[in-house]
């Protein structure tokens, strides 16, 4: 099946940025573990920093593909744009955070994406991804 994963603003610095918070592992070494560890799925990648590019990936990739695993980032927390985007395409798709977003500020305890996703996985660092890809792969 095919799936892609899409990572919103500032995960571009992952194993760079706050690494007490995201830890230490750059995405695409994590990727790469990911894509050998299933090789039956296409798994697509898309990295953006920008709110509209994100909302074009999802309308690209929303009625193509089996599912989309999304973390948006602190997008998650401000758009009803990328929240609309989710409602308007066919594919499920999974919200994933790295961290738990519970146990942090008060601000990152409302998600405006979760709503409209099949399931929301945090707190379980990067193997939260491929936690989101089982369940997608397993309806
Ligand atoms: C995050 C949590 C968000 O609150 C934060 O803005 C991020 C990363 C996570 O993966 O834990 O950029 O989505």
């Amino acid at each position: 099946s095919r799936i892609t994963i899409i990572n919103g603003p500032n995960l571009n610095l992952l194993g760079i940025r706050e690494k007490s918070i995201y830890g230490d592992q750059d995405f695409t070494t994590f990727l790469a573990a990911l894509r050998d560890a299933y090789p039956a799925v296409a798994l697509s990648y898309f990295q953006s920093n920008h709110e509209g590019a994100i909302i074009d990936k999802i309308h690209e990739v929303g009625f193509a593909t089996e599912g989309i695993i999304l973390n948006a980032g602190a997008y998650t927390h401000t758009s009803l744009a990328i929240a609309d985007a989710i409602a308007a395409v066919t594919a499920p798709v999974v919200e994933v955070h790295i961290s738990n977003v519970y146990a942090r500020e008060s601000y990152r305890h409302h998600s405006y994406l979760a709503k409209n996703c099949k399931g929301v996985i945090c707190g379980f660092g990067l193997d939260g991804y491929r936690l989101a890809l089982e369940s997608l792969l397993t309806r």
